[in-house]
């Protein structure tokens, strides 16, 4: 029976475009799942998109589309990146995937059944952008403390998961298990404050009136869960049905039993408590093993400064990759800061592990020995004829660094993963230097020349091997260019690992450089290191959307017309939407359901010639058709609906 190995990422929010902070957990847990794959357990890998809730209503408000619509659109942007960094995901989890809402749905009545969730009179400050309630003490001049937003007064009844009994279920299970919550430091600060601190209950409820954009509670239909009920339930749900089969069986309670819990939970550190309290309180409730391990990595800042949109230095991945290759990125990320740690992205940085480590060390290394093995044995590997002194060293460092990785991905320690890798990758150099093959050469000495060379292709073998969870393409590209006709991905380390696996005589295929030196002059026409204003404003065309650049041939396929407005009225239990009858030129008016009843009052709206989306396909918002869609812009809080500033005809084209 092969054992096991689950990992996870946190599931991304469909608001945005993946940066380098979604990019760098994803491929530190793809590092994990290759290892684990070479090792030979049975992987499942999971990522995914977090599409329910406020923040991603929002985001399709201000985009005019649906949020199923949206989600569909930036779902890709994800999916598209993970291809691109060659990473290995089992499987792509969707919060409104029918599958994952039923699990959420079975959870939440379970909890329900066994008493677990209370119905209770909430009272407090409401900030609807963070969608959290704030206490009395905790506003600032009826401002939300966290962005400085007006605050509402809001009494409703909402739904209480009674996460506060489990507390010193908790603490215990921390202290129990001393790897659940790592690193250290984060471990201690999450007991520091459950200890100091008593914990609430958890409002696990939005009334639809305020938020339609969710799962439904399945005991009370005026209420779908919190998003954060419902995103961490993903972990769960997928086990049973897009885990890979367990042991032959495809069956979903075999798969569950199987796959749960996870072995590793990586997340970044602002979401530390969510998964270390809510979840695993929620999973205490629910009866249900809690994950071997939280992981909780730290944040990158550019150039040493927080990155943000409006700044205009966020890094993107896509960005990097396409100037230096996705093996360069991975490394680098991995490199740099230790995982747990903050760190921060320079392109200097990014240039000077590049040329030295990359091109010079390893780039370098390979080159010297196929150039030498093309001159002196015709393209062959030579063979390993003599045994001296720096041939054993050489021997027991790769010994060594075979035990030492181990341990270090055990602990999620991937620089010291990369850096005992590169013991190797030094000693191979050195020994280059102290057998002055070119010497040998000149000598006419051509067995110890020949030994010497193996001796450095195997280790270059062994590198490539250790390095494939990092680097996948170039490893494969050192073994295919030492000849050797295998997929890294398809073999075992055990296997492989013993020194002398390189068979003699097979005829070596050189490749290109692998990493051909970054110039300075590169980066800047890449816009790389440029400065973050310089750099804003010829990229700000297609990222404020996110979305690709269209020709004029797709944009025509959009149908705008004028419409008139001839009646209005909200949507009974919804503050936002307005039932519009628009007239656009044809017999029967147009309904349009429009989330902007917080911004006009239904008499305003009457008479307004607007702008409508006449060949959206129909959707439903809280359960009422809507045959179109009209432009409006966000301004803050306040949407401002497009008008004409002259007279217009209901139905004429807007182009
Ligand atoms: N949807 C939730 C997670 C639900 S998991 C059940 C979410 N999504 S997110 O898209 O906002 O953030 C995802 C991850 O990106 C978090 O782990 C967060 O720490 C990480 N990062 C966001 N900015 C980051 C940096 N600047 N640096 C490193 N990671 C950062 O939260």
């Amino acid at each position: 029976m092969s054992r096991k190995f689950y990992i996870t990422t946190p599931i991304y929010y469909v608001n945005d475009v993946p940066h380098i902070g979604h990019a760098y957990t994803t491929i530190a847990a793809d590092v994990l799942a290759r290892y684990h794959r070479l090792a030979g357990d049975a992987v499942f890998f999971l990522t995914g998109t977090d599409e329910h809730g406020q923040k991603v209503e929002k985001a399709a408000l201000e985009r005019g589309l649906t949020p199923k619509a949206h989600a569909d659109l930036l779902t890709v942007n994800f999916q598209k990146l993970w291809k691109k960094l060659e990473i290995t995901n089992d499987a792509f989890i969707r919060t409104t995937d029918r599958e994952h809402i039923s699990v959420v749905q079975e959870l939440l009545q379970k909890l329900y059944d066994k008493g677990e969730i209370e119905r209770r009179t909430y009272e407090g400050w409401y900030c609807t952008p963070d969608e959290r309630f704030w206490t009395e003490k905790e506003i600032v001049d009826n401002k939300c403390p966290d962005c400085g937003r007006p605050v509402e007064r809001i009494t409703e009844d909402n739904y209480f998961f009674l996460m506060s009994k489990y507390q010193d279920r908790l603490v215990k299970h921390i202290e129990d298990h001393p790897a659940y919550i790592r690193p250290e430091s984060r471990r201690n600060e999450v007991l520091g404050f459950l200890k100091s601190q008593k914990l609430g209950d958890l409002c696990i409820s939005r009334p639809k009136a305020r938020l339609s954009w969710g799962i439904e509670l399945p005991f009370d239909r005026d209420f779908v869960t919190y998003v954060w009920f419902d995103a961490l339930v993903n972990y769960f749900s997928a086990t049973r049905y897009l885990s890979p089969a367990a042991e032959g069986s495809s069956e979903a309670s075999k798969r569950e039993a199987f796959w749960w819990p996870a072995d590793h939970h990586l997340v970044g550190k602002d979401i530390l408590t969510t998964h270390s309290v809510y979840w695993s309180t929620m999973l205490m409730a629910l009866g249900l093993p809690l994950p071997g391990n939280i992981f909780a990595h730290g944040w990158w800042t550019r150039d040493g400064k927080k990155m943000s949109k409006s700044i205009g230095n966020v890094i993107d991945p896509n960005e990097v990759a396409d100037a230096h290759g996705v093996d360069s990125f991975r490394y680098f990320v991995l490199r740099e800061v230790p995982f747990g740690l903050d760190g921060d992205f320079s392109i200097e940085t990014f240039t000077t592990r590049f040329n030295t480590e990359l091109a010079n060390d390893l780039g370098n290394l390979l080159s010297r020995v196929v150039t030498m093995i093309n001159k002196y044995f015709d393209g062959k590997i030579p063979p390993a004829s003599e045994n001296q002194p720096f041939d054993k060293e050489l021997r027991e460092t790769a010994a060594l660094m075979a035990t030492k990785v181990d341990e270090d991905l055990s602990a999620l320690a991937f620089t010291r993963y990369i850096q005992d890798v590169w013991t190797l990758v030094t000693r191979a150099n050195r020994y280059v230097e102290e057998n002055a093959p070119w010497t040998l050469a000149k000598n006419k000495d051509l067995d110890r020349l020949g030994a010497v060379l193996y001796n450095l292709s195997e280790s270059l073998r062994l590198i490539a091997l250790y390095l494939y969870p990092v680097m996948p393409s170039t490893s494969q590209k050192i073994w295919d260019a030492l000849g050797i006709d295998k997929k890294i991905a398809e073999c075992r380390m055990d296997t492989e690992q013993p020194w002398g696996k390189l068979a003699i005589g097979v005829a070596i295929q050189p490749g290109a450089q692998l990493f051909p030196r970054i110039d300075k002059q590169k980066n800047r026409e890449t816009k790389m290191d440029m400065p973050a204003e310089e750099k804003k404003q010829p990229a700000a065309q297609p990222a404020p959307t996110g979305l690709e650049p269209i020709g004029i041939e797709d944009f025509m396929k959009v149908d705008l017309r004028v419409g008139k407005i001839i009646s209005a009225e909200r949507v009974e239990k919804s503050e936002k939407l307005v039932k519009l009858k628009v007239d656009i030129g044809t017999e029967i008016p147009r309904q349009v359901v429009a989330g902007i009843g917080k911004s006009y009052t239904p008499e305003e709206l009457i008479g307004k010639s607007i702008v409508i989306v006449a060949n959206l396909k129909p959707a439903k918002l809280m359960g009422i058709e809507s045959q179109g869609m009209l432009l409006a812009a966000s301004n803050g809080d306040l949407l401002a609906v497009a008008t004409f500033d002259r007279e217009t005809k209901a139905g004429s084209r807007v182009k």
